[in-house]
């Protein structure tokens, strides 16, 4: 037995190294962590269980016969994190580049299909030079079988990607169908095509940090949700992020000591999490501050996208409300601000979780309906004394319905201010919509916490049956 205990330690020993001493030392040299060690980091200390460590890639050509590594780029198990059950794949770029093989696929598919069944989040932790060039066609295959796991888990357990080094070609498209993504700055890139690529077909001169790094996925494309300043910030950011959000879609979020939190990011509409009375809510805010927290086609999709996350995963959403409207222009309009626009609406109208707004000031237009307002399923609408509430602005209503009276008036700008003054006292306040029932309760700015919190207390238990269908269709 002593003989056969001694092979299996030799064996986990070889595992253990991945592609060897030389290569995690390079990996090292690039400000970069080890498939290992990034789990050890997620994990809680000693709850990692592994599974496939012995797993080995069954390619015959280009004398990749010769060349086996144990577990073949990919690390797969399960753990907890804060005590929690939680599943991980970890690529390993020290084996073939953390290229993705016929096994390599299969040890991540096999992962999945655990974490479905039990219910539980996954997290991919991703460092990969994509499909594994010696095999050809068969890790395209691999990378499918994932793609459809990614889908059918959908909405059903929290999937989580982050980013930790190349992920790039098809390679992209298994982190863009899950729930979030985070990307470490500098180190992590994601593109379609690289920089070679785009110089070939348009002859544009890119660097990859430029066309896909961190800061160009949270600023300009919008397709990571978080951009983490080196690899600990990533995995302290995902074990946060894991702390608001429930194991599965029949599970409530846990519930914690009162505190409060929640994350910003600088677009015309903040999306986060945070905790009222310790229990997890999801916040939809429009941020004054920029472009006058207009709706747009980025501001809309990305609360779309947001807002049916908490619903898959039962979290409350909670929706401040200061909006003027959508953004006027040739360049939104074209670009599909009415398909864009439609995706909140359609994404708020459809959500079953409580939902509570709060209007503090401006509440125009089409944008008063679409931002959770009582007529699309709000449970509880708040206005502050401070809300204005109108089909548009003062000014601009009353240069359209009293043209007239204005151009003829002696003396027109004293008279636009008279009108404007009578059109705001009309309607810039929240006492209209009180009187009919739009609004719940005008409260005062000190009581919102307080009424919030009371409100989904009250609404805990609450069920919605919708009509039976296969899916609705969103606009996408
Ligand atoms: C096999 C690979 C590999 C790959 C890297 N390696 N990518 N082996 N298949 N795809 C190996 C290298 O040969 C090298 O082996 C080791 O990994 C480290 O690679 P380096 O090039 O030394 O590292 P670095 O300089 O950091 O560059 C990383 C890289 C580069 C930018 C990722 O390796 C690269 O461009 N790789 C190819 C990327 C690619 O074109 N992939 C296929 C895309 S098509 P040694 O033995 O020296 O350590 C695709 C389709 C997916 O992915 C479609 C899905 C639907």
């Amino acid at each position: 037995m002593q003989k056969h205990t001694a092979i299996l330690a030799a064996k986990i020993a070889e595992a253990h190294l991945g592609g060897g001493e030389k290569r995690i030392a390079a990996q090292h040299k690039k400000g970069k962590l080890t498939a290992r060690e990034r789990i050890d980091l997620l994990l809680d200390e000693g709850s990692f269980e592994e599974i496939g460590m012995l797993v080995t890639h069954r390619s015959q050509d280009f004398g990749m016969e010769k060349e086996i590594y144990l577990g073949d780029g990919v690390v797969t198990g399960y753990g907890t994190v804060n005590g929690r059950l939680t599943y991980v794949f970890s690529q390993d770029f020290t084996v073939f580049g953390g290229s993705l093989s016929e096994t390599h696929a299969e040890k991540i598919c096999k992962l999945m299909d655990l974490a479905l069944k039990n219910g539980a989040p996954l997290i991919g932790l991703n460092d990969s030079g994509g499909a594994r060039i010696q095999e050809g066609v068969v890790s395209l295959g691999g990378y499918a079988d994932i793609f459809y796991r990614n889908t059918i888990a959908s909405g059903v357990i929290p999937q989580l990607s982050a980013i930790m080094g190349p992920c790039a070609g098809g390679a992209v498209y298994s982190p863009a169908i899950t729930d979030f993504i985070l990307m470490v700055e500098k180190t992590s890139y994601m593109f379609v095509t690289g920089p070679n690529v785009v110089k070939t077909v348009t002859h544009e001169e890119v660097s990859s940090e430029e066309l896909g790094g961190a800061a160009t996925h949270a600023s300009k494309s919008g397709v990571t949700h978080f951009a983490c300043s080196n690899e600990l910030d990533a995995i302290n950011h995902v074990k946060k992020l894991l702390s608001y959000i429930p194991q599965n879609c029949e599970d409530k979020a846990p519930v914690y000591a009162y505190e409060s939190n929640g994350n910003e990011l600088r677009e015309n509409i903040v999306v986060g999490f945070a905790r009222i009375g310790g229990r997890s809510i999801g916040i939809v805010a429009n941020q004054p501050a920029v472009l006058a927290g207009v709706l747009d086609i980025n501001s809309s999709r990305k609360g779309a996208r947001f807002v049916r996350f908490c619903d898959c995963f039962n979290i409350p959403l909670l929706v401040l409300v200061d909006v003027p409207g959508f953004l006027p222009g040739t360049d939104q309009e074209w670009h599909g601000i009415i398909t864009n626009g439609a995706k909140l609406l359609y994404a708020l109208s459809e959500a079953t979780v409580p939902k509570i707004t709060v209007i503090t000031r401006k509440a125009y237009g089409g944008a008063y309906d679409v931002m959770n307002s009582k007529h699309i399923g709000a449970d509880m609408n708040y206005a502050w004394p401070s809300a204005e509430i109108a089909v548009m602005g003062a000014k601009g209503a009353v240069e359209i319905i009293f043209k007239k009276d204005i151009d003829a008036a002696a003396d027109p700008a004293q008279a636009l201010k008279e009108k404007t003054d009578l059109y705001a006292e009309k309607f810039a306040n929240p006492y209209g919509v009180a009187a009919r029932g739009f609004i719940d309760e005008v409260i005062v700015p000190s009581q919102t916490r307080l009424k919030v919190m009371k409100a989904f207390a009250m609404l805990e238990n609450k069920v919605v049956n919708l009509p039976r269908k296969k899916h609705g269709n969103i606009p996408l």
